[in-house]
């Protein structure tokens, strides 16, 4: 379901990246894409191992991706997802469109996968 990523670009943004490790196995994911001269970060590769679903993982792992977002000063979250809006939806993403998009983002979109972009507003906290 998620878009493949190379060995090489993994490598460069490996940095975006948060995993849950279990036993030395990573079994879950995030990153947090930032874009210059945007308030808009990217939330992607949200993935949980199919053995270890429904155990909060997931939740956990876009919560700790907000944290960090709040931390950089980012205002607000896009994701784009195929199959799983309603799942972000109950986690306070909400529809929105192509326009709302960083530039970058919106001219390497990639229309084949019709993507569902969801936002969502980040209030600020101090525990970032
Ligand atoms: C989406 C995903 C990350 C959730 O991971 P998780 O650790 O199970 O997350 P949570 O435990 O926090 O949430 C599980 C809940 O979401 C529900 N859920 C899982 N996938 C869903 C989907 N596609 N749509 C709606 N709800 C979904 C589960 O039924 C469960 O509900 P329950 O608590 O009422 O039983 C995981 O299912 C996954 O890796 N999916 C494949 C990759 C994917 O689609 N990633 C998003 C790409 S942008």
């Amino acid at each position: 379901m998620l878009v493949a990523r190379s060995r090489e670009r993994l490598e460069h943004e490996i940095d975006d990246y948060l995993v849950i490790e279990r036993d030395g196995m990573v079994i879950g994911c995030a990153a947090l894409h930032a874009f210059p001269d945007a308030d808009l970060g990217e939330l992607a590769c949200v993935a949980v191992h199919a053995s270890y679903r429904g155990g909060e993982r997931g939740e956990r792992l876009v919560e700790a991706v907000e944290q960090r977002a709040r931390g950089r000063g980012i205002a607000r979250l896009f994701v784009l997802t195929t199959h799983t809006a309603h799942w972000f939806v109950e986690r306070g993403f909400a529809p929105a469109s192509l326009d709302d998009l960083p530039p970058l983002k919106r001219e390497t979109y990639n229309h084949a996968r019709k993507s569902k972009v969801l936002i969502k507003a980040l209030t600020s906290t101090t525990s970032a």
